[in-house]
C-alpha cells in the first residue's frame, strides 16, 4: 500500500544528511508520499487576507507560470495581485530549494512547472466527474502532454483555521495499471496530430499521454472502484508540507482549503529506478513503446 513517510526536516534550506536524502528518494520512487511535519511555509500578517476563498473569484485555482510573470485567476486590485504573486512566488522558491536539496540526483534534470494556490474548500464543491478530485485518480495534463515525464508535486497546507487537508491514497500503480490497462481504448490513428493542429494540445500526445488520460477518466468514472479500491485516509496537518509523484500515486483530496502546490516535471532517465516509472509499467503491460 501507499505509505506516508515522514522526514525530519525543519527548514527549507537545511543541509540534508545523505542517509535522509537516500531514504527520501527511494521512498518517493517506490510510490510513497513524503511528509515533512516539521517544515512550515510562513504566511505573514499582511498575507492572511489572501487566505480566503473569494480571492480566486470564479476560478478554482490561482496559478503562476514558472517564469513567475503571469498570475492567473486573482480577483481584486493590483496591490492584492502583487501580494498574491509574492506569496505564491516565495512558495515556488521554497519548493524548488527543497526538491533540489533533498532529491540531489534529480537536480540537473528537474523542470519547474506551474505553481498554484488553492483557496477553496474541497468538500461540497460542485464539479464534473472528470474534474472531481475527491475521486481517486492519477494526474496528467490533457493539454500539455508529458510524453512519459514524471509529475512531482510539493504541497503546503496553509489553512488559516488550522484544519487538515484530507486525502485518500489508493493502490500501487502497477496494480492499478493491471486492473485497467487492457480495457483502455487505443488512440485513433492520426488523432494526436489533429488535436495538436487544433490547439487542443500544446504538443502531440504520445500513446503514453493517451493511456494516462483514459486511466484517469476510467478510475474517476468507476464508482464501484472508488468505493471498493484498496485505500487509506490521510490528514495533512495545517502548516505542514508533503510531496508525491502524482502521476503514479492514486490520490483523492476530500476536504480542506488553502493549499499551495508546486509542480515539477522529471525526465524518466533521471530516476534511480527507471522501471518504476508509469511509462515503463504501462510499456511492460502493453508490450510496446509508448513514448
Ligand atoms: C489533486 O491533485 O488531486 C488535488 C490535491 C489537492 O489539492 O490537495
Ligand atoms: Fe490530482
Amino acid at each position: 500500500m501507499t505509505e506516508v513517510v515522514s522526514l525530519p526536516l525543519t527548514a527549507w534550506k537545511d543541509t540534508i544528511d545523505a542517509g535522509v536524502q537516500a531514504q527520501g528518494l527511494a521512498a518517493l520512487e517506490r510510490g510513497n508520499v513524503l511528509a515533512f511535519p516539521g517544515l512550515r511555509f510562513e504566511v505573514d500578517e499582511q498575507e492572511r487576507d489572501l487566505l480566503n476563498p473569494r480571492v480566486g473569484g470564479k476560478s478554482k485555482n490561482i496559478s503562476l507560470s514558472p517564469q513567475g510573470d503571469a498570475l492567473k485567476g486573482v480577483e481584486g486590485d493590483e496591490a492584492r495581485a502583487r501580494q498574491m504573486q509574492a506569496m505564491v512566488g516565495r512558495f515556488a522558491d521554497c519548493a524548488d530549494t527543497l526538491v533540489r536539496n533533498l532529491l540531489a540526483p534529480y537536480a540537473g534534470a528537474l523542470q519547474r512547472a506551474r505553481t498554484s494556490f488553492r483557496p477553496e474548500e474541497i468538500a461540497g464543491r460542485q464539479s464534473s466527474w472528470r474534474k472531481d478530485d475527491t475521486r481517486l485518480h492519477v494526474d496528467n495534463f490533457p493539454s500539455s502532454p508529458t510524453r512519459g515525464k514524471r509529475i512531482l508535486r510539493v504541497f503546503a497546507n496553509i489553512n488559516p483555521q488550522g484544519e487538515p487537508r484530507c486525502w485518500r491514497l489508493g493502490e500501487p500503480f502497477e496494480q492499478l495499471a493491471e486492473r485497467y490497462a487492457t480495457a483502455l481504448p487505443k488512440p485513433f490513428w492520426g488523432s494526436a496530430t489533429v488535436l495538436n493542429a487544433l490547439g487542443i494540445t500544446k504538443a502531440p500526445r504520445s500513446a503514453y499521454d493517451h493511456y494516462m488520460l483514459h486511466l484517469h477518466d476510467r478510475m474517476k468514472a468507476d464508482l464501484a472502484y472508488q468505493q471498493s479500491a484498496p485505500q487509506s485516509v490521510w490528514q495533512f496537518a495545517a502548516g505542514t508540507v508533503w510531496m508525491v509523484f502524482t502521476d503514479e500515486v492514486s490520490h483523492a483530496a476530500t476536504r480542506g482549503k488553502c493549499a499551495l502546490e508546486q509542480t515539477f516535471l522529471l525526465p524518466v532517465e533521471a530516476m534511480q529506478d527507471i522501471e518504476r516509472a508509469p511509462l515503463r509499467v504501462l510499456e511492460r503491460l502493453m508490450a510496446r513503446k509508448l513514448a
